[in-house]
């Protein structure tokens, strides 16, 4: 799928500009946990592109475990509200952990992630964003490993989505207010 698409703005982020940021994750990845295994929890829906695409950059032994999480419902601003649809299907205890997640807009998701899992006792945890938007953060939450800086406006693609469209956009692309001003 190319740009321009009918419904992007602009693109902030291009496939190539993902695909090497997620390379250079991979091997600063790869080398901080050099002799150790490690857990990615891909965070569902929006990280499975990510997941996917990184996991293939880390040549560490891996496990992979996805957990659904939903913040939104079909606003465009954060609730505030998490509800978990799927859990883990293995225990972390004493396991690297490395949450995978799209992005950390408020914060208010990451910061219940981290306070759930933590209560599991992980031998360690850390956090890998593609995206983060410092200006929006409601929560101190520390990003260990984050792909970029996104400004405030309505990002969507490569896993980000509006009312679960757009997730397939191979690029990352400010939607235009027409597209979604008439739905809310
Ligand atoms: C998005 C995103 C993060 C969260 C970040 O998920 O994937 O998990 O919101 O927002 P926050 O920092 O303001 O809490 P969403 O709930 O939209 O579900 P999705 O991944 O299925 O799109």
């Amino acid at each position: 799928m190319m740009f321009p698409h009918p419904d992007i703005e602009r693109v902030l982020i291009s496939t190539d500009e993902i695909q090497s940021r997620i390379a250079e994750l991979g091997r600063q990845i790869t080398a901080d946990y050099r002799g150790e295994t490690v857990v990615l929890v891909c965070i569902l829906k929006g990280a499975f592109l990510f997941m996917a695409d990184l996991c293939r950059h880390i040549d560490l032994p891996v496990n992979t475990e996805f957990m659904a999480i939903s913040s939104y419902g079909h606003a465009t601003k954060s609730s505030g509200v998490v509800r978990i649809l799927k859990d883990l299907n293995e225990s972390i205890e004493d396991r690297n952990v490395l949450i995978v997640e799209d992005i950390v807009d408020t914060g208010l998701t990451l910061s219940y992630l981290i306070d759930l899992l933590s209560a599991r006792h992980p031998k360690s945890m850390k956090v890998c964003s593609l995206c983060s938007k410092p200006q929006c953060h409601k929560r101190v939450v520390k990003v260990d490993y984050c792909g970029f800086e996104l400004p405030s406006e309505f990002a969507v693609g490569y896993g980000l989505d509006f009312k679960d469209y757009y997730r397939n956009l191979p690029f990352i692309g400010v939607l235009k207010p027409s597209a979604y001003e008439q739905e809310e």
